[in-house]
């Protein structure tokens, strides 16, 4: 199975354990996070914003309330039904499925982009194309964010595929087992990679809860 193809398998059949295996249902798990929400939320307040790769939507709940409007997209179904149970503002949120590799079919008028976990698993042979795809549905100046983990202690497996991507493997409690591209960008790849696109590129870190945030605006 291809690695894009296993992710997509890996995070459906986790829908339902999402939250919980993240502490996303722990109250306790938001002090950390607040810095890192507020962060996010003030570089999207009042905005129309296209979320990408949303999974079960914890983001979306936290950023709706800074947001003008949020449309929130997954690839998977099952993410997007753990979603729906999360009783999001029907009149600021719409969750819609969408491939992040292929956003023809997206319509509206985004002025910003955010995507959480997301970034870190997309192959680097498909970055630009990505990145180019959600560049076309946004508005010029458009305000876009990253935010991936930080490296902690055990999250460097030493495992890279041909083409230079870092690979984990994962366990589901069912026992199957899963490869996912996770990358750990330094600053300098950040810089490298979003700078042809970007009017100026912000780096955030948060060691607290281990999180770093990309804003850039698009040029
Ligand atoms: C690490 S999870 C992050 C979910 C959510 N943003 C969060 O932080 O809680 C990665 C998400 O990417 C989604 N995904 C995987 N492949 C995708 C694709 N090609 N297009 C859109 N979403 C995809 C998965 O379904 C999963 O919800």
């Amino acid at each position: 199975m291809k690695i894009i193809d296993e992710m997509q398998l890996y995070y459906d059949q986790r829908a339902t354990i999402y939250d919980q295996s993240r502490g996303y249902d722990d109250p306790s798990i938001l002090v950390p996070l607040q810095p890192v929400i507020d962060h996010i939320g003030c570089e999207l307040k009042n905005l129309n914003v296209f979320e990408v790769a949303c999974g079960t939507g914890f983001w979306t709940q936290q950023i709706c309330h800074f947001a003008n409007k949020i449309l929130a997209t997954d690839f998977n179904q099952s993410t997007l039904k753990q979603a729906g149970m999360k009783n999001l503002p029907s009149d600021s949120v719409s969750l819609q499925q969408a491939d992040a590799y292929d956003l023809s079919h997206i319509k509206g008028e985004f002025d910003a982009a955010m995507a959480i976990d997301w970034f870190s698993h997309v192959p680097k042979s498909r970055m630009d194309q990505f990145l180019e795809g959600l560049h076309h549905i946004l508005k010029e100046g458009a305000t876009i964010i990253f935010c991936d983990q930080l490296a902690g202690e055990n999250s460097i497996a030493g495992i890279y595929d041909g083409e230079g991507n870092h690979i984990q493997e994962r366990n589901l409690p069912n026992g199957s087992k899963h490869r996912v591209i996770k990358h750990f960008m330094t600053e300098e790849e950040i810089e490298a990679r979003f700078s042809a696109y970007a009017k100026e590129i912000r780096i955030s870190k948060f060691p607290t809860c281990g999180r770093l945030v990309i804003v850039y605006s698009l040029k």
